[in-house]
């Protein structure tokens, strides 16, 4: 499979958000990521569905909707309803994480898990055959324009190992930090959605970076 690029509308320019997304629909960017936070699982509040609602009028691509919230369980359904096809959530913010796995699934959309920096692949060994995504941060999450930790490489490879291993589907997707220096070799170690937000919408031709990213 070739991969897929996801741009991060946390880093575009909310005051002309349906420009930023016809420029994506007509990009070769694959999925739209968008970013939930709290500000009591991430130090940060960014936004929920009514924003997500308006992306989903206007975008002709799935939408990636990666919540970074405590209790996300208590919202699934109004993510559905909002327009999400992938929900996310956070391994650290849930107690439950099979149960919630199959409430994604069950509400017709793609169930991910994400890792945080400090997270162990190893913690999904019971459940990568019911996971259809697993989000592995690059950086701590909270903010866009942060410094790709290079210990993902090496997280990256024990995760692929996990998944041949356990003949699961999931698809592997890395988040923070990504640009056009280490996308290559994010690829190489097998990563299939690369999600990017500053390195697009901060370059002078964001659909031009897309499509380099896609490359
Ligand atoms: C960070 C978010 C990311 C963020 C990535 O907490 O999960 O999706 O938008 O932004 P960049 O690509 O700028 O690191
Ligand atoms: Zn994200």
């Amino acid at each position: 499979m070739t991969h897929l690029v996801a741009p991060s509308l946390l880093s575009a320019d909310f005051g002309q958000l349906k420009q930023e997304v016809e420029m994506i629909n007509n990009s070769q960017a694959d999925w739209f990521h968008l970013d939930v936070m709290d500000g009591v699982f991430v130090p940060n509040i960014t936004f929920g569905f009514q924003i997500i609602k308006v992306v989903n009028e206007y975008a002709n691509k799935p939408l990636d909707v990666h919540l970074m919230i405590v209790q996300p369980e208590r919202y699934f359904e109004q993510f559905r309803d909002a327009g999400a096809d992938i929900l996310s959530i956070q391994y650290e913010a849930v107690t439950h994480l099979h149960r919630n796995i199959q409430a994604i699934k069950e509400l017709g959309m793609k169930a991910g898990v994400v890792l945080n920096p400090h997270t162990n692949v190893s913690v999904l060994e019971d459940t990568i055959s019911d996971i259809d995504l697993v989000l592995i941060m690059s950086v701590n999450p909270g903010f866009g324009g942060q410094k790709f930790i290079e210990n993902t490489y090496q997280k990256i490879t024990r995760l692929k190992e996990l998944i041949l291993k356990k003949k699961s589907n999931a698809l592997i997707e890395v988040d923070g930090g990504v640009n056009l220096e280490n996308a290559p070799k994010l690829i190489k170690y097998g990563v299939d959605v690369l999600v990017a937000g500053n390195t697009i919408f901060s370059s002078s031709d964001p659909m031009e970076t897309i499509n380099l990213l896609k490359k």
